[in-house]
C-alpha cells in the first residue's frame, strides 16, 4: 500500500474516532458511536498491516503469517475475556487493558532506541514513552489487584510518600540528562526500574475507594503512552488517538472527582481513599426504620401519579434491571408517569446505570440525570431507591461532618414517599450511615432487589 493511501486511511480513521467519542456522549447515539470506533479501528489496523507488509524485509508470506498469528492470539483472548466479564468487573478489565498499553509503549521505546538513529529529539521521545509506559504498566497492575481484591485495598502509607514520589521524578530527570549525553542503554534501564517502582507506589498509596478514578487516570496515562509511541514510530494516527484517549481520560477523571466531591490532586497524590465497599464506620442507629412488603409497595405505586426510580450499585449486583424495566412498562401502561434519576457516580463506573437500563430497553427519554430530576423530586409521589445508598444520602447536604459532605446527591427525601430496596442496614461504598433510612416518609424493602421487584410485579 502506498504511504499516501495509508495516510488517507489514517485520516479517515481519526475522523471516525472523533465521531465515536461524540456519539458515545449521548445514549441515543452511543451505539452509532461505538460502531464508528469499530470501523475506525478496523481501517487503522488494515492500513498498518498493509504498510508493514509493504516495508517487510522478510518474504511477505512470513511477515503476514506472523502478524496473523499475533492478531489471532489477541483477538481470541480479547473476545473470551470480554464475553466472560460481568458488568461489575468492568473496571478490573479496563485496568488490565491499560497495563498492556503501558507495556507496549515500553517495548516500542526499547525497539525504537535500538533500531533508529539517536538524534536528541528521538531520544527524548524514547525516554518519555518508556517512562509513561512503565508508570502506566505497574500502576494498572496494582489497580487491577486492588479492584479484584487480590491485594489489600487500604492505602499503603509509607512515611514521606509524596517526597518519595518527588525524589523518583527528580532521579528520572537526572537520568534523562545522562541518557542525552551518553546515548547509552544504562540510564534508560535505570529509569525503567525507577518508573516501574513509581507506578507501583503511586497507585498502592491510593485507597480502594478512589480506585475507579485512578483507573480513569491510568486510562489518560495510557493515552499519552500511546501518543509517545506514535511519535517514536512516526505514526500520526497513534499520536491523534493517544491524545484523544489521554485528554478524554483526564476530563472523565475530573468529572468523577467533582461528582464524588473529591479533590483531583488529593486523589492523584493518594492516601485518602477508603477501604472501599466495606463498613468503615456507622454512627450507630440514627433512629428506627419502617419496613414495607412487596404488595405494600405495589399498592403505593398504583395509587401514585408520578414515580421516580433511582438505581444504584445494588441494582447491578441483583441484575434487577430487567424486571425493573418490565414493571416500568406496566405502570406506564396504567398512565402513571415513571422516570429514572441517575446519579453521575451511581454504580462503579461512569454510565454504569445508563448501560444497564439501555440493556433492559428502558426508553432513553425517561432516563434523566441527577440535575434534571432533582428539581422535580418534591412533587413526586413515590421514589423507589433500588440498590442505591451513598448517592441518595441526605447527610451529604445536612451534615458538614459527614465524610461525604458536599457530594451532590439525589434529594429523594423530598418526595412524598420513599421506598429503599436493599438486603440489610449495611452502609454503601463510602461506608457511612444513611439517615434517609430513618426518615418518617421512608420505608425499607429488605431482600434481593430482583426478587422484590418481581414480587411487586406479581402484585401489580
Ligand atoms: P452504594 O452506595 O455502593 O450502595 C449500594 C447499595 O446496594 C448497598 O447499600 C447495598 O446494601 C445494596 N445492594 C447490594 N446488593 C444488593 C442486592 N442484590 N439487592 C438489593 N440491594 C443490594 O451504591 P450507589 O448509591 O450506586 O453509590 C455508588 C458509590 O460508589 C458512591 O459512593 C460512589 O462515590 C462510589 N463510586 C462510584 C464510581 C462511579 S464512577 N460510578 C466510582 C468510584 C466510586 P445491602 O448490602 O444492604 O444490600
Amino acid at each position: 500500500m502506498p504511504q499516501s493511501l495509508a495516510q488517507a486511511v489514517y485520516l479517515l480513521a481519526a475522523v471516525l474516532f472523533v465521531l465515536s467519542l461524540a456519539g458515545l456522549s449521548k445514549q441515543e447515539t452511543a451505539r452509532r458511536g461505538n460502531l464508528s470506533g469499530i470501523v475506525g479501528m478496523a481501517l487503522a489496523l488494515a492500513a498498518t498491516v498493509a504498510l508493514a507488509l509493504d516495508h517487510s524485509e522478510r518474504p511477505v508470506a512470513v511477515t503476514g503469517s506472523l502478524i496473523l498469528l499475533v492478531l489471532l492470539v489477541g483477538a481470541t483472548v480479547g473476545t473470551w475475556q470480554a464475553r466472560r466479564v460481568e458488568m461489575t468487573q468492568m473496571p478490573e478489565l479496563i485496568a488490565v487493558l491499560h497495563s498492556f498499553v503501558g507495556l507496549a509503549a515500553v517495548l516500542v521505546g526499547y525497539n525504537s532506541f535500538l533500531t533508529e538513529p539517536a538524534d536528541p529529539a528521538h531520544l527524548v521521545e524514547v525516554f518519555l514513552g518508556v517512562l509513561i509506559g512503565a508508570v502506566t504498566f505497574t500502576g494498572s497492575i496494582v489497580a487491577y489487584l486492588k479492584l479484584s481484591a487480590r491485594m489489600r485495598s487500604a492505602p499503603l502509607s509509607l512515611p514521606g510518600r509524596n517526597w518519595l514520589n518527588l525524589a523518583m521524578v527528580v532521579v528520572c530527570g537526572g537520568l534523562l540528562a545522562w541518557f542525552l549525553v551518553t546515548h547509552g542503554v544504562l540510564p534508560l534501564l535505570l529509569m525503567t526500574a525507577v518508573a516501574l517502582a513509581l507506578g507501583w507506589h503511586l497507585v498502592a498509596s491510593i485507597g480502594g475507594g478512589d480506585m475507579p478514578v485512578v483507573v480513569s487516570m491510568l486510562n489518560s496515562y495510557s493515552g499519552w503512552a500511546a501518543a509517545a509511541a506514535g511519535f517514536m514510530l512516526g505514526n500520526d494516527l497513534l499520536i491523534v488517538t493517544g491524545a484523544l484517549v489521554g485528554s478524554s481520560g483526564a476530563i472523565l477523571s475530573w468529572f468523577m472527582c467533582r461528582a464524588m466531591n473529591r479533590s483531583f490532586v488529593s486523589v492523584i497524590l493518594g492516601g485518602f481513599g477508603t477501604e472501599g465497599g466495606t463498613v468503615v464506620s456507622s454512627d450507630g442507629v440514627v433512629g428506627t426504620h419502617h419496613e414495607i412488603t412487596a404488595p405494600g409497595v405495589a399498592e403505593l405505586l398504583l395509587g401514585a401519579r408520578t414515580v421516580v426510580i433511582t438505581p444504584g450499585y445494588g441494582m447491578a449486583v441483583a441484575k434487577a434491571q430487567y424486571p425493573v424495566a418490565e414493571l416500568v412498562g406496566k405502570l406506564r401502561a396504567r398512565g402513571i408517569e415513571v422516570r429514572f434519576g441517575v446519579h453521575p457516580v451511581a454504580g462503579r463506573l461512569p454510565g454504569h446505570m445508563n448501560v444497564l437500563l439501555a440493556e433492559a430497553r428502558v426508553p432513553y427519554d425517561i432516563v434523566l440525570e441527577m440535575d434534571e430530576i432533582n428539581g422535580d423530586l418534591a412533587e413526586t409521589d413515590v421514589v423507589l431507591v433500588i440498590g442505591a445508598n451513598d448517592t441518595v444520602n441526605p447527610a451529604a447536604v445536612d451534615d458538614p461532618s459527614s465524610p461525604i459532605a458536599g457530594m451532590p446527591v439525589l434529594e429523594v427525601w423530598k418526595a412524598a414517599q420513599v421506598v429503599v430496596f436493599k438486603r440489610s442496614m449495611a452502609t454503601g461504598y463510602a461506608g457511612v450511615q444513611n439517615p434517609l433510612f430513618f426518615r418518617e416518609n421512608t420505608s425499607m424493602l429488605f431482600g434481593d432487589a430482583k426478587v422484590q421487584v418481581e414480587q411487586i410485579m406479581l402484585a401489580v
